[in-house]
């Protein structure tokens, strides 16, 4: 039977970065923030630091970690300059994310199957390091296992196609993605891993997800900052969170 413990909720702060970086000074500040969102409740705070810098920068993953209580979630390629930057850090986990330069977001899973030697490599010295690793991937049988293998210890399920289904109303796709994601839970909980989940979510889809007994985290951005400009953020995080107790009770 899968952990019922408590689903944990990581702020996913880019974007509080994103529209900072579309006027290049000093505000809004991701790092006030983060403080924000650990004071209202956030059990671990998330941050993708891009190749490209688009959002997060290094002075922004300096600061985190300086004066984070709670744990951070560095998001990153499987790069060797990002090695470094994680090994210098030695953040709580990785999150080995794909990253294409042309894309908007992160749009879809790492295909840990297809690299699986080179990733086992990759992610040997951040285990090393202590930092827990977790792998992003879609809700595919062949991807959990090779994350399984490499030596991951925690996989993020891909939530984004569920998200999107709901959003045009295609609800029987959106249904079945959700029946792949509680299968794939499960079989993934099975081998010993932890499972996290994310993309896309809202208020609106957050419920059936965060129902999951095998998940143990549900990572959030874009949603919670955008909506933080109408309710502020930590009624935004303390809405979420609340919805989150409440599909688990
Ligand atoms: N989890 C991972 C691995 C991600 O890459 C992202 C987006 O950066 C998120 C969760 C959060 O997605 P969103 O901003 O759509 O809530």
């Amino acid at each position: 039977m899968a952990d019922q413990g408590k689903l944990r909720l990581g702020v996913n702060i880019d974007h509080v970065a994103t529209v900072r970086n579309a006027r290049g000074g000093a505000y809004p500040d991701p790092l006030r923030a983060a403080a924000m969102a650990q004071d209202a409740g956030a059990d671990g705070i998330t941050a993708h630091l891009r190749e490209d810098r688009r959002h997060i920068s290094d002075a922004d993953i300096d600061g985190l970690m300086a004066m984070l209580r709670v744990p951070l979630n560095f998001e990153m390629a499987a790069t060797p300059e990002m090695q470094q930057i994680a090994l210098r850090h030695k953040p709580h986990a990785v999150c080995i994310v794909p990253e294409k330069r042309e894309e908007r977001t992160t749009e879809g899973g790492l295909d840990v199957a297809r690299e699986e030697n080179r990733l086992a490599h990759f992610i040997a010295p951040l285990r090393e390091a202590g930092s827990r690793v977790s792998i992003f991937i879609a809700a595919e049988q062949r991807q959990i296992e090779a994350a399984h293998r490499i030596g991951a210890e925690v996989i993020e399920l891909h939530t984004g196609a569920y998200c999107d289904h709901h959003a045009d109303g295609a609800l029987a796709a959106r249904d079945a993605e959700l029946v792949r994601l509680t299968e794939m839970a499960r079989f993934a909980h099975g081998l010993g891993l932890e499972v996290h989940a994310g993309h896309g979510l809202t208020y609106d889809t957050v419920a059936p997800i965060a129902a999951l007994p095998e998940l143990r985290e549900l990572n959030i951005g874009h949603f919670l900052i955008g909506e933080a400009i109408f309710r502020g953020l930590p009624t935004a995080i303390q809405d979420m969170r609340r919805l989150m107790d409440d599909a688990r009770t």
